[in-house]
């Protein structure tokens, strides 16, 4: 096992603080696709090929998705304990493999914004249950919008019932495309159901009740409940699409830092969140909702938001097991 060193000025314990920080991102099924290497002037976060979801996410896209939104939380726990993050996407030879590195940038006092998302970071979870029939009113919509923008990103908000109609045709649509992919079917198994003393995937206190073809909005089935008859989904849930403003691992890593804050934006508002993701997964319909877009926006994920009871946290790797010796060449 490693041990931590300190880095950017930062005692080893406060490391170890700014780690879980960000081992609290979602990711898909929960696989923590993440590593760090941490040296006295940089932490480094890496891709941890063994966590790759090779028939679900075959080109990595989710998996820098998910590894943006750990930098997003790495980046608030930072400024949380006074330290100006200095982030260099993608730096190739500076640091081979690495997805992002985080350098000092000075000193910083999070203002009341940073805080409240830092102190939101614990508490986010994703809700699949049934919201309530409340609606999102217009000036938290708005405040999710300025999130997404804020981390050069654009939140699609979903909003005329044509819009809404051909959002949930493409839902079904890949949903059903993939219930007959075998592949994909096996790598939600290997990450769901009764997986005592698991440290990632989904347990069933967090899988929701049974998803059925009738739905409006087809979630994924992770062996949750039955449904209780009459149980119903939400008629109208707050429907967004969140979107690069171009193709390729800098706009994914960006829409992944855009995306926790989305969801972290949502928390503190009191919201909850879960995600859509089959139409951005098929590519066929992924194109399709492209176009639907107009063309220029690149779709990576879908999140639903409304109000909900709370759920319980998902488990999560120790710190321990993400990290990279310094001189581990592989990413
Ligand atoms: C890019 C991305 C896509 C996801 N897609 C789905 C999805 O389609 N359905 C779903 O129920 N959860 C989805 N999730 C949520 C993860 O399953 C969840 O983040 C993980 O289980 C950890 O739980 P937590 O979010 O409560 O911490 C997605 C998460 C990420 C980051």
């Amino acid at each position: 096992m490693a041990e931590l060193p300190g880095a950017l000025g930062l005692a080893p314990e406060q490391v170890h603080q700014v780690l879980e920080a960000a081992s609290l991102a979602p990711s898909v099924h929960n696989a923590q696709p993440w590593r760090f290497r941490v040296l006295p002037d940089r932490i480094e976060l890496h891709p941890d090929p063994h966590r790759r979801l090779p028939a679900t996410d075959p080109e990595d896209r989710e998996l820098r998705l998910s590894c943006g939104a750990a930098l997003f939380n790495l980046r608030m726990a930072l400024q949380g304990m006074g330290v100006r993050p200095l982030v260099s996407m993608l730096p190739g030879q500076t640091a081979p493999g690495a997805l992002a590195v985080v350098r000092r940038g000075g000193t910083i006092v999070p203002n009341a914004e940073q805080l409240a998302l830092l102190r939101a970071i614990p508490r986010r979870r994703t809700n699949r249950k049934p919201f309530h029939e409340a609606p999102v009113d217009p000036r938290q919509r708005h405040a999710l919008v300025r999130a997404a923008e804020l981390e050069r990103s654009w939140l699609h908000v979903i909003s005329t019932p044509e819009e809404r109609a051909q959002l949930k045709k493409f839902v079904h649509e890949a949903h059903e495309i993939q219930l007959h992919d075998q592949d994909v079917q096996a790598e939600l198994a290997s990450f769901t159901g009764h997986r005592p003393h698991a440290s990632d995937g989904i347990p069933s206190a967090s899988a929701g009740v049974r998803p059925a073809l009738q739905d409006e909005w087809v979630f994924r089935d992770f062996q949750g409940p039955e449904r209780l008859p009459g149980k119903d989904y939400e008629s109208d849930p707050l429907v967004v699409v969140l979107c690069s403003f171009y193709d390729g691992p800098l706009g994914e890593l960006q829409a992944g830092q855009a995306m926790q804050r989305v969801l972290l934006a949502a928390t503190v508002r009191g919201l909850s969140a879960s995600f859509l993701s089959q139409p951005v997964e098929v590519q066929r319909v992924r194109e399709q909702l492209r176009r639907s877009l107009g063309g220029m926006l690149v779709p990576q994920t879908v999140l639903r938001l409304g109000y909900s009871t709370p759920v319980p946290p998902t488990p999560r790797r120790p710190v321990s097991e993400l990290l990279l010796e310094p001189n581990d060449c592989r990413s």
